[in-house]
């Protein structure tokens, strides 16, 4: 099954070409442009000049994913022209991203196009503005090539990016197998979530009632004047903390002993806002004794809660997935406490804890293997709230 899959839910424009099979994954090419660094100058994403960041990158983007595919001529589609009839569906469902259809239009008739099995996209949960470039984007395509679309949700994304043991190109990989009884705890920028997948399902546990746990560390990183995103930047200092036995400033641990998986992050927030108030950042070491401090707290959370939804449970197997699985303190407790009680535990390679194509491509597969693959072109949307399935 050759997949085309496409990302645009927040700020990385990212396209990946795979080939899978029975368990067996090819990456052909997968490539990411991140804004992070033009949104950085403000502080935080906005919608509209994402959405515009999008627009400038897909078609760049999809040509060096060809060629780094480097196929074959024997695998490449010797494709007429678009009729009429196309062109004008194309430049119809492009309509808003006008600069998009003209780029694709000019692509279409330089390239050479791989035969695929289907494109899929992110449809949700994100930016609705910048979901609807990728949906657009893929739609078009589909048109272009005659090659059904499909949406997927971001967060399933997330959720399966473990199961890929390593990230080389043009090499068979063999998948992990997903377990029968498995907690997932998701974190990023958006969602902090423990989920229970048994016999092929998920039911959310619980969830964050206010802030992500990604969004804590962006916006503590805010109040100590760094910039966009901050959870890298207070891991890092959070980091240099330990090494230097620096002492952490003792923050709250909001819901630790709360009799359920939820999560609440804006108190833990607030908390560091007071203590700023109060105790203004003068020396680097203040720094780094209030990034140790976030961090312990945020994280021995997500740990606790995590740990106990493994028992009462009894999952054999913990996945890690979203922006903040590249946080190395979590990855470290998780870890720890894998060994302590006795569950396998399986985090995404560093490659793919961000926004990533690589990762829609591989929910797809998971999705389409066992079912057939149907056009969804007419009805996808980008749906901003997007629950998982
Ligand atoms: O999954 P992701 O790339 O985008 C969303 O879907 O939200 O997650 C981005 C989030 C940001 O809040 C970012 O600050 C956080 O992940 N993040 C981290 C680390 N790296 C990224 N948070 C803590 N420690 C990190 N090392
Ligand atoms: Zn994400």
């Amino acid at each position: 099954m050759k997949i085309l899959a496409i990302e645009t839910s927040c700020d990385e424009t990212s396209i990946a070409l795979v080939t899978a099979r029975e368990g067996f994954l090819t990456i052909h090419s997968h490539k990411t442009a991140s804004q992070a660094e033009f949104h950085s100058q403000y502080g935080g994403v906005f919608p509209a000049m994402a959405k515009r960041e999008h627009v400038k990158a897909c078609v760049p983007l999809l040509a060096s994913v060809f060629t780094e595919a480097d196929f074959g001529e024997a695998e490449l589609l010797r494709k007429n022209s678009p009729g009429e009839a196309q062109l004008l569906r194309i430049r119809e469902i492009l309509e808003r991203e006008p600069e998009l259809a003209e780029a694709l239009l000019q692509f279409a008739q330089e390239a050479s196009f791989p035969e695929l099995d289907m494109i899929a996209v992110t449809n949700g949960p994100g930016l609705e503005m910048a979901l609807w470039v990728g949906i657009n984007f893929a739609k078009a395509l589909g048109v272009l090539l005659g090659v059904p679309v499909v949406g997927i949700n971001h967060m399933e994304g997330h959720l399966v990016s473990p199961i890929l043991p390593e990230e080389i190109l043009h090499t068979e990989i063999q998948l992990k197998n997903i377990p029968e009884n498995v907690i997932t705890l998701l974190v990023s920028g958006g969602h902090t979530e423990i989920i229970h997948m048994q016999d092929g399902r998920h039911k959310l546990l619980g969830e964050t009632l206010d802030d992500a746990v990604g969004e804590a560390f962006d916006k503590v990183a805010r109040l100590m004047g760094l910039s966009y995103p901050g959870g890298p930047l207070i891991s890092k200092l959070a980091e240099e903390a330990r090494e230097k036995n620096i002492a952490p400033i003792d923050l709250p641990r909001p819901m630790m002993s709360t009799n359920d998986y939820n999560f609440s992050y804006s108190g833990l927030k607030t908390a560091v806002m007071y203590h700023i108030r109060k105790h203004p950042l003068e020396t680097n070491d203040d720094k780094l004794a209030l990034a140790l401090g976030f961090e312990n707290a945020a994280i021995e959370v997500l740990v606790k809660k995590t740990v106990k939804a493994i028992e009462e449970t009894g999952a054999s197997t913990l996945f890690l997935g979203g922006g903040v699985a590249a946080n190395k303190h979590l990855k470290h407790m998780l870890r720890q406490a894998s060994k302590e009680r006795n569950f396998d535990f399986y985090e995404p390679i560093p490659s793919l804890t961000g926004d990533n194509a690589l990762m829609i491509a591989l929910a797809a597969y998971m999705k389409f293997q066992n079912i057939p693959i149907k056009d969804e072109s007419p009805t996808l949307t980008a749906i901003g709230m997007l629950p998982l399935a």
